[in-house]
């Protein structure tokens, strides 16, 4: 049987929006949750998003995504390369897991919300493929630092973090309550897609891969690459409803939106550069090997200065 191509069907099979009649459309999208600027559908309906993908497309993609992951993972697990691990680079794996892998999980709420509550079909279609990425992000990062909770304790921050008042997890937290959590549908496109996943995670997750590469440790370099190719899909939902937006005069206040999320990635970046900087900080100075020399064999561990910074968990009494 002749299979349609995608762009023969795909806008027309999108356009969901119909007008109520058993309730007003106030009641069908709630405006603290819609957040639709007081704009009707029809107004949300020009809403075209750049990325478009169906849900068979989606399905064979990820699924392919997850096997490579999960491959090289089970590839690796006998490798050894956590236990010969630079202590600076476990520091960097625990802080990225204890920001990031339950904020992960969150984001699906925030995705969720733009899927059931946006007027603007598109971004409906595109938040339900951007929940199930961010369930699948908060699952693996979960479960790859799991398997080495038994040779260090503090891995499983990646569980616990979030739970602690620990002064990065509680920047962590409150940022992620101000642009996900307690946002309407739009403010989330603008302040999670737009602002955070392009300006953060794309630095977080492309520079931190190649540092891994770096670093022997293929497998978090696999991970968060394949993580990554999500994030660039779904940040792209907040860039059409800026143009709505501002066609329909409501410049400023997206502008505000923006800048307010901005500033809180610069400054959740700047607190987990802390661990990242000073992985680095021993190979920067004259004296010290540069870490070329140690990418080429040299052991980091015996031929420069340990680390001084240190990822410490209130309650186990212990640091790294
Ligand atoms: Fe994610
Ligand atoms: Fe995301």
């Amino acid at each position: 049987m002749a299979v349609l191509n995608r762009m023969d069907w795909y806008d027309l099979a999108r356009t969901t929006n119909w007008t109520p009649t058993y309730v007003t459309e106030d009641e069908l999208f709630p405006p603290p949750l819609a957040g639709a600027f007081g704009l009707p559908q029809n107004a949300w309906e020009k809403y075209d998003e750049p990325y478009k993908q169906t849900y068979p497309e989606y399905v064979k993609v990820q699924r392919d995504k997850d096997a490579g992951a999960y491959s090289v993972k089970a590839a690796l697990e006998r490798s050894r390369i956590f236990e010969n691990s630079d202590p600076g680079w476990k520091s960097v794996m625990k802080a990225h897991y204890g920001a990031i892998a339950r904020g992960e999980y969150a984001a699906a709420s925030a995705e969720a919300r733009m899927m059931r509550f946006s007027k603007a079909p598109g971004m409906r279609n595109m938040a339900t493929l951007g929940c199930m990425d961010e369930i699948r992000h908060g699952q693996m990062q979960l479960y790859f630092p799991h398997e080495h909770v038994s040779k260090d304790r503090q891995m499983d921050w990646a569980f616990k973090a979030y739970d602690t008042n620990e002064w990065a997890m509680i920047a962590a937290r409150h940022f992620f309550d101000d642009i996900m959590m307690t946002r309407d549908a739009i403010s989330v496109s603008i302040m999670l897609t737009f602002s955070f996943e392009t300006g953060f995670t794309n630095m977080q997750f492309l520079g931190l891969a190649a540092d891994a590469a770096e670093a022997g440790d293929h497998t978090f370099a696999n991970l968060i690459s394949s993580i990554q190719t999500d994030e660039s899909r779904h940040a792209q939902i907040g860039g059409p409803a800026l143009k709505v937006l501002i066609e329909n005069g409501h410049k400023a206040e997206a502008q505000k939106r923006v800048d307010i999320a901005v500033w809180g990635a610069w400054k959740l970046f700047s607190v987990l550069t802390g661990p990242i900087m000073d992985y680095y900080t021993p190979w920067s100075t004259a004296s010290s090997p540069s870490r070329s020399s140690w990418r080429s064999g040299s052991s980091p561990s015996s031929s420069a200065p340990s680390p001084t910074w240190a990822w410490t968990c209130p309650g186990t009494g212990t640091s790294s």
